[in-house]
């Protein structure tokens, strides 16, 4: 006991006093033990906020700071002053495009263009201007093209709008790409493409764009 309670002097002489002495009823309190319960419960809350704190950081690297590309899509089309004859078509597009922003952090893009294609060849073209869209936010912006497609035109790419025009439906594509950065708790900066591509076809008949699609 002496050995001991020299050896070890800040365990033994409380647990001679205590159960010599005040407590002399209580027979197995070791406070060695209760010492050790109270060391092994502080370890499993550390533990649990180890483990807490991971989820959290797994979470923010997984939600917050995972940089999605926006997207752009084409969601209301239009035609105006539709005028065509045998080789040639001229009408004016008005759509809305709808630019969504699903990231834990601004979009500041800039300005871009929008074009109408008829297979290859670039038949008009609206300018989309610079900007931004908040974290987590939908934006529409109209625009306006004024296509003209004329196989005096097309025929130098060795295309011809003619068969098209005949069967009265023309297969037109819209694109667009706006370039810019998302910012994400001010130190994240990634720069990122939103893109368009779409296809579509012009009824001639009803005057109507139909069969939208968006990749
Ligand atoms: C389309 O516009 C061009 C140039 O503005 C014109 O020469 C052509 O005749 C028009 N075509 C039709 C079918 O109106
Ligand atoms: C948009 O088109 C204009 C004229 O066609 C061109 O000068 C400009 O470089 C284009 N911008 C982009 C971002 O492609
Ligand atoms: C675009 O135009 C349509 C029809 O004119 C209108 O309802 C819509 O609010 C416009 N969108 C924007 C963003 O200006
Ligand atoms: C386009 O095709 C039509 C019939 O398919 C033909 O009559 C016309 O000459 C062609 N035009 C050009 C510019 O190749
Ligand atoms: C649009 O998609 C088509 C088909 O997947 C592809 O061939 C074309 O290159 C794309 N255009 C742009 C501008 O990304
Ligand atoms: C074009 O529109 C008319 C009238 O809505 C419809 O009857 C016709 O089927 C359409 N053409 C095609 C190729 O879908």
């Amino acid at each position: 006991m002496q050995d001991k309670s020299h050896l070890n002097p800040l365990t033994q002489p409380s647990k001679h006093r205590k159960s010599d002495e005040q407590l002399p009823t209580i027979q197995p309190f070791n406070p060695q033990s209760h010492r050790q319960k109270r060391s092994s419960k502080c370890l499993v809350y550390v533990l649990l906020l180890v483990v807490l704190l991971s989820i959290a950081f797994l979470v923010l690297g997984l939600v917050v700071l995972r940089i999605k590309t926006p997207t752009l899509r084409l969601s209301l089309v239009a035609i105006r002053d539709l005028q065509y004859d045998a080789a040639s078509l001229n009408t004016t597009v008005v759509a809305e495009i709808r630019l969504h922003n699903m990231n834990f952090g601004r979009f500041e893009f800039r300005s871009g263009n929008a074009t109408l294609l008829y297979d290859k060849a670039t038949i008009g073209a609206a300018t989309i201007y610079d900007g931004r869209i908040e974290s987590r936010e939908k934006k529409g912006m109209n625009v306006t093209v004024k296509v003209t497609a004329s196989n005096y035109e097309l025929s130098k790419n060795y295309m011809n709008i003619s068969r098209d025009i005949n069967q009265g439906l023309v297969k037109l594509r819209s694109c667009a790409k706006l370039r810019g950065e998302v910012r994400a708790m001010k130190i994240i900066n990634r720069q990122r493409t939103a893109v368009m591509n779409c296809t579509m076809a012009l009824n001639l008949t009803s005057k109507l764009l139909q069969d939208l699609s968006c990749l």
